[in-house]
C-alpha cells in the first residue's frame, strides 16, 4: 500500500500550462473522486501522474519516493497504474493476449487466474478479440490490465464513460473489491453515483486547479456547492 502526495504539480503541453500547480493527496489504500467539467485538466492531471506528460515542476510522492518526471515504466514499476480515459484498448488483441503482455512476472498477486476470477465475464470471453467486447467489457478489460502490472496506486480516467447504469454498478463493486484489497484510488468521473460509490472524499478541479476538497458526505449535503462548481443538482 502506498500514499499518492501531489505538490505543487505544474505540466501542459507545447504552448499552453494545463495544471497550474496541482496539490492533493490520497492516503494509503484511500481513494479520492476527482470531478470536474471538461477541459479543466483532469486527464492531463493523470497521465502527468503516469510519466505520459512530463512535468514542468512539482512533486509526486509515492510514499515518500519522488518519482516526478521519471519515465511511465520507472513510475509502473514504482507501484502505479493508469485505466485511461477511452479504454485505449488494443481491439485485434484477444482477451487472452491483452493479459498475457501485461503481465510482469510471477508470484505476484494478480495473475491471470486472480483477475479472471474477480472478472468472470472476462474469463468467457477469453479467446475473443477486445473489439468485439461489449463497452463494459472493454472497460473491465483495460481495469484487468491495470490489475496486472500489480498496482499500489490505480489511476481511473472516467470508466463510466459510455456505460449502461447497469454496467456502472458492476464497475463500482469491482472498483470497492479492489479497495478492499488496499489499493489506493484516484478516481476521475463524471458519474458522480460512481464517484460517491467508491470514494471516500471528493476533490474539484477547475481550470487546472484543485478548487475544492471534502468527505463524500460532506459534498454530497452541499448541493449549492456542487451546483456552482459542476452546474449538477
Ligand atoms: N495532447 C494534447 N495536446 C495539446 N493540448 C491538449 C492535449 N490533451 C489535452 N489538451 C488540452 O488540455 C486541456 C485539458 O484537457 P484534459 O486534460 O483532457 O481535460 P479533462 O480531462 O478535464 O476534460 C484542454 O484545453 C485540452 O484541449
Ligand atoms: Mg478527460
Amino acid at each position: 500500500m502506498t500514499s499518492l502526495d501531489v505538490r505543487a504539480l505544474v505540466a501542459g503541453y507545447d504552448r499552453s500550462t494545463v495544471l497550474d500547480g496541482i496539490d492533493l493527496s490520497v492516503a494509503e489504500g484511500g481513494a479520492l473522486g476527482l470531478l470536474g467539467r471538461n477541459g479543466v485538466g483532469k486527464s492531463t492531471l493523470v497521465m502527468t501522474l503516469m510519466g505520459l506528460v512530463v512535468p514542468t515542476s512539482g512533486h509526486v510522492l509515492l510514499g515518500d519516493r519522488d518519482v516526478a518526471g521519471l519515465r511511465p515504466d520507472l513510475i509502473a514499476r514504482a507501484g502505479v497504474a493508469i485505466v485511461p480515459q477511452g479504454r485505449r484498448i488494443w481491439a485485434p488483441l484477444t482477451v487472452r493476449e491483452t493479459l498475457t503482455l501485461a503481465t510482469r512476472g510471477h508470484g505476484r498477486r494478480w495473475t491471470v487466474d486472480a483477475v479472471l476470477d474477480l472478472l468472470p465475464r472476462l474469463r468467457e470471453r477469453f479467446g475473443q478479440q477486445a473489439g468485439q467486447l461489449s463497452g463494459g467489457e472493454q472497460q473491465m478489460l483495460a481495469i484487468a490490465r491495470a490489475l496486472l502490472t500489480d498496482p499500489a496506486v490505480l489511476l481511473l480516467d472516467e470508466p463510466s464513460d459510455g456505460l449502461a447504469p447497469a454496467i456502472v454498478d458492476q464497475i463500482a463493486a469491482l472498483l470497492r473489491t479492489l479497495r478492499g484489497e488496499g489499493v489506493t484510488m484516484l478516481l476521475v468521473e463524471q458519474d458522480l453515483h460512481l464517484a460517491f460509490a467508491v470514494c471516500d472524499e471528493i476533490a474539484v478541479m477547475e481550470k487546472g486547479r484543485i478548487v475544492h476538497r471534502v468527505s463524500t458526505p460532506e459534498f454530497r449535503a452541499d448541493r449549492a456547492t456542487a451546483h456552482r462548481l459542476l452546474g449538477v443538482a
